[in-house]
């Protein structure tokens, strides 16, 4: 609930002041993709890559928020609403204090999508992490599909609650058809060239 006896303090410090500071834009790399599709592993070997080049990157995902400030959410569609609203806060305050944001989340639903677009206003990438259920089923490296399957995880994307192909994102990373270090070598270029300062 906003309060209406609270106002914004700017400071004299511009966002185009950390960018230059940094050398870098601010951007925030929005993955969605099914569990087990590869998003939180292409994170890593990506925020490998860009630091070992110097970039000022940080990784956020749903399985560790979820450890902390989303500690109290779970996975109906309310929830997942309010851990997506809460996670795109927080990046796009990333994102304003310069660094490369690669956030990787389910957010299954379209809405959760363009809601974090929202959030973070033009500096923001969409990557689509493709694998369908089957792989995913057979990758399956947290054995939650073959619980979800067996009826003891409610709720679960992909088998019991929906998962929306995003229709128009900016990159789409098949990891049936590519291996792990060449998506992540594809996404950095990418970052590369929308962190680039004109
Ligand atoms: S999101 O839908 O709200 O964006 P988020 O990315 O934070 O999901 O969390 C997904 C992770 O939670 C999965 O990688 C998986 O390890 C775990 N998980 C536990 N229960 C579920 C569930 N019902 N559906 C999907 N993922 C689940």
């Amino acid at each position: 609930m906003k309060n209406e006896h609270i106002t914004f303090h700017r400071g004299k410090v511009s966002r185009n002041d950390r960018f230059s500071v940094l050398g870098q834009k601010g951007v925030a790399v929005w993955m969605t993709g099914l569990s087990a599709s590869g998003k939180s592993t292409i994170a890593v070997e990506t925020e490998k890559i860009l630091i070992g080049m110097g970039k000022a990157v940080y990784r956020i995902d749903g399985d560790n928020l979820r450890h902390g400030l989303n500690s109290d959410l779970g996975f109906s569609e309310k929830d997942r609403f309010e851990n997506i609203r809460r996670a795109a806060e927080v990046c796009a305050l990333f994102v304003d204090a310069g660094l490369i944001v690669l956030a990787s989340f389910i957010s299954p639903l379209a809405s959760m999508r363009s809601l974090a677009r929202e959030k973070t206003g033009d500096s923001f990438i969409e990557v689509y992490v493709k694998a369908d259920v089957e792989t995913c089923c057979k990758r399956d490296p947290k054995g939650l599909y073959k619980k979800a399957r067996a009826g003891e995880i409610p709720d679960f994307t992909g088998v019991t609650a929906p998962y929306e192909v995003p229709p128009s994102p900016d990159l789409v990373l098949d990891t049936e058809r590519y291996s792990i270090e060449d998506c992540a070598r594809i996404l950095a270029d990418k970052i590369l060239q929308f962190s680039a300062l004109k």
